[in-house]
C-alpha cells in the first residue's frame, strides 16, 4: 500500500466519524495547510461527488495567527449560522465566513457544508465544496498536448474571474491569491475561482513563506511585494498577469521566449516585475493563427500595471475592456486576419466589413478549438489567393502615399474591398 493509499484510508476513517456517508475516492491536491480530497455519497442509487478540504492548525500557530490580527475582509452582516462559538481558531472562522458570503455567486466555488474537530492540540476544519477541475491541471494537459490557449479562450476565462472578483468586490473581499492554483473549470466550461483564506494564513503565520514561495510571489502585486497599502485591484493585477501568461505561451513576463528557463530566470523576471518595470508588449504575437492585437495588449497591460492607480478600478470595468474587445474582434477578423504582414493591422477597423467564413469558425467557440483553428487558416488561405494581387498593389499605393505624408494611411478600406 503506497503513501497515497493510506492517506486516503486514514481519511475514510476520520470522516466516517463526522460524515459516514461520504467515502474518500482519492486525494486531489495538497495544499500549505492540508489536502484536498475527492469524496463521493451514493443516495437513493445516485452517486455524488464532491471535494473534501482538510485544514489542519495546531494551537500555536491558531492563536498566532489571532495575535497578528489576521484580514478580515468580509461583510459583518453575513455571518454563518450553523456554526456556534466553540473556540474555533479565527482563520478557520475567516475562510468559512468569506466562502459563505459568497455561496451561489456564480463564478465562485461554492461551499457545501463545513465541520470542525478540535484533536489534542490540533484544530481541524473539513470543508465539503462542490468538485472542480484545478485550472492548474488543464494548463499542464494543454501544455503537454501542444494546445495553446486561444484568444476567445482567455476573454472567456478572464470575463468569468472578473464576474467573481465582482461579487468579491460587492462584498469587500479581496481574495489577495488569484493564480491559476485558485482556479476551476467546472464540468460546463465555467471557470471559477476559489481557496478563500489560505495564502491570508500563510501570510499572517508565515511572513516568510511569502518572499520564498515562488507560486505565491509570481503573481503578487508591486505594492503588496512593497509593503505597501492596497485594495481590490491587486486580484485584477493577479488575473491580468495570469492572461498574460496564458497569450504568451504559459510564460510569464519577462522569461526568456523561447526554450529552457531556471529558478534563476524565473526570480530575475520576478525582480523585474515587482521593481515595477513595464511588461513587455503581447502585440503581434500569434495563436493559432489570430494575432494578439495592440487594443487587447492594453487591455491586459492595464490591468496589470505597476501603478495600481492606473489599474481598472474595479472587476466590471476589466470585464467590460475584455467584452469590449470580444466584439471588436469579431468584426475585424477580416483585417486582422489578411493583411497581419503590415503594421497596419493594429489600426482601427471598419465595423461593417464581416467575413462569414471566420465569423462562423468564431462562433464554433473554444470548445472545438483546433477546428476553428482549421477553419480560420482555410478563410486566409482563400483570402490570401484571391488577394494575392490586390494586396501588392495596395501596399505599394499605402507606401506612395505614407511616403508623400500628406494624410495617416488608412489601409482598412482598400483591404476590405478586397476581401470582399
Ligand atoms: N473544489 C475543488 N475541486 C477539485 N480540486 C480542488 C478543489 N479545491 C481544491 N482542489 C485541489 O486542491 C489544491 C489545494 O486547494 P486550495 O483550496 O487551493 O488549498 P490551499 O490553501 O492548500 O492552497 C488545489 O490547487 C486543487 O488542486
Ligand atoms: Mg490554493
Amino acid at each position: 500500500m503506497g503513501t497515497e493509499d493510506i492517506r486516503c484510508r486514514i481519511m475514510e476513517e476520520e470522516l466516517g466519524t463526522f460524515w459516514p456517508q461520504w467515502h474518500v475516492v482519492k486525494r486531489l491536491g495538497g495544499g500549505s495547510f492540508g489536502d484536498v480530497f475527492e469524496i463521493f455519497r451514493d443516495n437513493y442509487g445516485i452517486r455524488t461527488f464532491s471535494a473534501l478540504k482538510v485544514l489542519r492548525i495546531s494551537d500555536a500557530e491558531a492563536s498566532y495567527s489571532l495575535s497578528s490580527g489576521n484580514a478580515r475582509p468580509y461583510n459583518a452582516e453575513e455571518s454563518c449560522s450553523n456554526f456556534g462559538e466553540n473556540n474555533i481558531p479565527e482563520v478557520f472562522m475567516n475562510e468559512i465566513r468569506i466562502m459563505e458570503a459568497l455561496r451561489g455567486a456564480p463564478n465562485i466555488v461554492s461551499i457545501e457544508n463545513f465541520h470542525f474537530r478540535k484533536n489534542a492540540e490540533t484544530n481541524s476544519l473539513y470543508v465539503r465544496m462542490e468538485l472542480l477541475t484545478s485550472f492548474v491541471k488543464v494548463m499542464s494537459d494543454r501544455q503537454r498536448s501542444g494546445r495553446q490557449f486561444t484568444i476567445p479562450e482567455v476573454l472567456k476565462i478572464g470575463k468569468d474571474i472578473c464576474t467573481a472578483l465582482s461579487f468579491c468586490e460587492q462584498r469587500n473581499i479581496i481574495h489577495r491569491d488569484i493564480k491559476p492554483a485558485n482556479m476551476f473549470v467546472d464540468k460546463f466550461g465555467n471557470y471559477k475561482v476559489g481557496d478563500f483564506g489560505a495564502s491570508k494564513r500563510m501570510e499572517t503565520i508565515h511572513p516568510t513563506h511569502m518572499m520564498t514561495g515562488i507560486g505565491t510571489i509570481s503573481y503578487m502585486a508591486p505594492e503588496i511585494f512593497a509593503g505597501r497599502s492596497y485594495n481590490n485591484t491587486v486580484d485584477i493585477y493577479a488575473l491580468g498577469l495570469v492572461l498574460y501568461q496564458l497569450l504568451n505561451n504559459g510564460r510569464m513576463p519577462f522569461l526568456p521566449a523561447y526554450g529552457q528557463y531556471t529558478v534563476q530566470d524565473i526570480d530575475a523576471a520576478n525582480y523585474r516585475r515587482l521593481h515595477r518595470e513595464e511588461l513587455p508588449s503581447l502585440a503581434g504575437i500569434r495563436i493559432y493563427g489570430e494575432m494578439i492585437d495592440e487594443r487587447l495588449d492594453s487591455v491586459i497591460r492595464k490591468a496589470c500595471d505597476p501603478d495600481s492607480h492606473r489599474r481598472y478600478r474595479t472587476a466590471k470595468e476589466f470585464y467590460d475592456a475584455l467584452s469590449g474587445h470580444e466584439v471588436r474582434e469579431d468584426n475585424t477578423q477580416t483585417i486582422s486576419t489578411t493583411v497581419r504582414t503590415t503594421e497596419s493591422s493594429h489600426r482601427e477597423p471598419d465595423p461593417y466589413q464581416r467575413s462569414e467564413q471566420l465569423n462562423a469558425a468564431s462562433a464554433a467557440g473554444y470548445a472545438d478549438h483546433e477546428k476553428v483553428y482549421a477553419q480560420k487558416e482555410a478563410g486566409i488561405q482563400e483570402a490570401r489567393g484571391e488577394e494575392g494581387i490586390n494586396l501588392a498593389l495596395i501596399v505599394a499605393i499605402v507606401f506612395i502615399i505614407e511616403t508623400a505624408r500628406k494624410t495617416p494611411a488608412d489601409h482598412s478600406r482598400p483591404r476590405d474591398t478586397s476581401a470582399s
